[in-house]
């Protein structure tokens, strides 16, 4: 017995020696002397002992358990460290390895453009509002005076969700949303995504810019619609150009107008860039509708405003000469960084 239990030891020493993980560790530990291990194994046959061999043995067995014991327990750190090691060298950084380069953004053409005219309406006391791109109808059509025959609630026009949910066909519904939060004096424009379905080409997207623009006040007349289109065309084109207004019709304003500016390429003689006639068109434009005002709780009697709306995507590329809107949606760094 004594020859068994000094062979378990030597095989327990090899078996810790070539361990090399904790889960070795632990395997080797029940192998040995876990219940069906083999030294309790053999403590279990000392039954057939003399009683002078019993105490010896005992004490022999109790060392070899200590011994195994403190084996498997010394070669746990070895194992750590040589796990850490592993680990280190694993995670090695290599400094010498050439970063990646990433290019600074640069802003979009529609944002220069659209910081410009930002400039100059806040240079003439206006506020920015923002509304929401997926729209009511009642925001988007009704509030704005839209007869429910009006063509541009079509079906095959306008995105809807649901009979009452679109994406907005235009900036003019952030009107109805001021004038309902706010009363009077007014002066905001609210800038934004629209979208309307219409089929992709040089000159138009499904998703495109507006910008909109509302004041209302006690005596606002249709002199001060002019005064502030007026001084925005020469900030925006430059100081020598003309605007000319055309009676125009919407649903929300009354007069109506649509406004072109003198071609800012020839001075007005005639050219490609506006298709001869030396005039742009630019926006559409009008007093406030009082059905509008009623509707937003301001009283048509007491106050009067005007509006504008304008697309940014036209402008921009009057301004920036780009002929194809599509090649603003295309994110090509090559065209971006031009401007
Ligand atoms: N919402 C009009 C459109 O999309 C543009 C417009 C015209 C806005 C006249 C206005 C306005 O505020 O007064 O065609």
């Amino acid at each position: 017995m004594k020859d068994k239990l000094h062979e378990i030891l030597e095989r327990s020493r090899a078996d810790v020696d070539a361990a090399e993980s904790f889960k070795d560790l632990e395997d080797i530990r029940i192998k040995y002397l876990g219940k069906k291990g083999e030294l309790t194994s053999v403590l279990r046959g000392m039954g057939g002992l003399t009683k002078e061999e019993r105490p010896v043995i005992g004490k022999l067995a109790n060392d070899v358990r200590e011994e195994i014991e403190e084996n498997l327990e010394g070669n746990k750190s070895v194992i750590k460290e040589r796990e850490k090691n592993a680990r280190l060298a694993e995670e090695t950084i290599d400094v010498t390895i050439p970063g990646e380069f990433h290019k600074p953004g640069h802003k979009h053409p529609l944002t220069l453009v659209l910081d410009d005219i930002k400039d100059i309406f806040i240079g003439m006391g206006f506020k920015i509002a923002e509304g929401p791109e997926v729209e009511t109808v009642y925001h988007n059509f009704d509030a704005l005076n839209a007869p429910k025959d009006h063509p541009s609630r079509d079906l095959s026009d306008t995105f809807y969700f649901t009979e009452d949910i679109l994406l907005r066909t235009q900036t003019s519904p952030v009107q109805v949303r001021v004038m309902q939060k706010t009363q009077p004096p007014i002066k905001v424009i609210s800038p934004g995504r629209c979208y309307r379905s219409d089929e992709i080409d040089a000159t138009h997207s499904p998703m495109f810019h507006q910008i909109e623009g509302l004041v209302v006040d006690k005596d606002i007349t249709f002199g001060d619609l002019k005064g502030t289109l007026n001084t925005f065309a020469k900030r925006l084109f430059g100081e020598g150009t003309k605007t000319k207004f055309r009676p125009h019709y919407f649903p929300f304003t009354e007069p109506s107008g649509e406004v072109d500016v003198s071609c800012f390429k020839c001075g007005g003689e005639g050219c490609r860039m506006c298709g001869g006639s030396g005039w742009i068109e630019i926006l559409g434009c009008g007093m406030v509708h009082p059905n509008v005002l009623k509707e937003c709780g301001i009283d048509p009697e007491e106050y009067s405003g005007f509006a504008f709306g304008m697309g940014l995507d036209r402008i921009a590329m009057l301004k920036l000469e780009i002929d194809d809107i599509r090649l603003f949606f295309e994110n090509d760094m090559r065209f971006i960084e031009q401007f």
